[in-house]
């Protein structure tokens, strides 16, 4: 695909963010605070072949990217053969993961093994206290742990996220900044995002990313150029740090207008957006290799339609229930 991937506003696609399952064994607070409930009706996740059959289609398109997520990706029993077939996918340059780190610590090295090149966990709190009361569970120590045999096993990329929440975490921004200070990582604060499960949630706890901003510049750290391709973090430095400290932050101007990806549920729904659209399935295209120009043909066509940006700024999470669904 010479030009690759683009949509009518000349967006261009190159990063697909792929479901393995939208099932999770965490229960963070502003995601799934009751831990994962199946709903009813809702469709098995794809299976290996399947997902082949998907990104050999996305990588026909000029989709070089493909991060591997959820839900927790890592609860599939076939996590790390998933893995092995993506990143053997002609054209696949890079496979990334995002995860919880639950069990990131004694998986460091076969992950890498398998071609995982690119690792984002989630971390909310560098309290031990503060992080089980958001994920339900009493890790930190062994997701620190990950943290850096992450770094040791080789990944050429290692990125922490924690969603900033007011009376929560607002006040860890020194030890945040400490903790880049000697590891070259970027740790980044999403917004927290309303969705359709966390009005009240969304209500309490969200704190503007410029706050953040304010904080940093305040502190001596500056912007660092976007790199071109660029995630949807703006990213700083400071001199006397290896680390950087990033923004992800959603509720901003025109955060959509370099939206560079697009998404596949775990039971293979493409989603043009996080937000918005219910997903359109492609799953009866994903059934045998002989229905491979007509999924590459599908794909393009949705994508032309994709939206301008979210609706979140009115309050409109569209379909989205929580981002375990989608996978973020
Ligand atoms: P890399 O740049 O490849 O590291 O990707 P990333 O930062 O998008 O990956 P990660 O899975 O760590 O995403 C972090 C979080 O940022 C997601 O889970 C979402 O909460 C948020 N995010 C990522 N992409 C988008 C997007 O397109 N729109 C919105 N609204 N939020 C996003
Ligand atoms: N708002 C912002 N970030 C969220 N995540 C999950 N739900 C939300 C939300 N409502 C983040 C997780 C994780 C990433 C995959 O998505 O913290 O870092
Ligand atoms: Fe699980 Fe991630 Fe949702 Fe937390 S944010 S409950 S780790 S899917």
């Amino acid at each position: 695909e010479p030009d690759g991937l683009t949509d009518g506003l000349g967006r261009r696609f190159a990063y697909l963010r792929l479901s393995l399952t939208e099932v999770c064994n965490f229960r963070c607070t502003y995601c799934l605070p009751d831990g994962y409930i199946k709903r009813s009706g809702r469709p098995s996740e794809l299976t290996l072949p399947e997902i082949e059959r998907a990104v050999r289609a996305f990588a026909s398109l000029g989709l070089w990217k493909v991060r591997l997520t959820g839900g927790e990706p890592t609860v599939r029993s076939d996590f790390d053969a998933v893995a092995r077939a993506v990143a053997a996918v002609p054209g696949v340059r890079r496979v990334a993961m995002t995860t919880n780190g639950w069990r990131l610590a004694e998986n460091a090295r076969a992950w890498r093994a398998a071609g995982v090149s690119a690792v984002n966990v989630s971390v909310d709190s560098l309290d031990p206290a503060r992080f089980a009361a958001v994920t339900g569970h009493d890790r930190l120590p062994a997701v620190i742990a990950g943290i850096d045999a992450a770094r040791e096993a080789g990944f050429a990329s290692v990125k922490l996220n924690a969603v900033l929440m007011r009376g929560v975490n607002d006040d860890e921004l020194e030890a945040m900044i400490d903790f880049v200070r000697l590891r070259d990582i970027s740790l980044r604060f999403i917004e927290v995002m309303r969705t359709n499960d966390n009005p009240a949630f969304f209500a309490e706890r969200h704190v503007p990313g410029e706050a953040v901003i304010a904080r940093l510049e305040g502190a001596g750290w500056h912007r660092l150029p976007r790199a071109p391709g660029a995630g949807p973090a703006v990213e700083f430095g400071h001199p006397d740090a290896v680390g950087r400290i990033g923004i992800i932050a959603p509720y901003s101007k025109d955060f959509c207008a370099t939206c560079n990806r697009l998404r596949l549920s775990a039971d293979g729904r493409l989603h043009l957006c996080l937000f918005g659209d219910g997903g359109f399935d492609l799953r009866p295209l994903l059934q045998d290799d002989s229905q491979h120009d007509a999924l590459v043909a599908r794909i393009r066509a949705l994508t032309a339609t994709k939206a301008p940006a979210h609706r979140l700024h009115e309050g409109d999470s569209g379909a989205t229930p929580h981002l375990a669904s989608i996978g973020g």
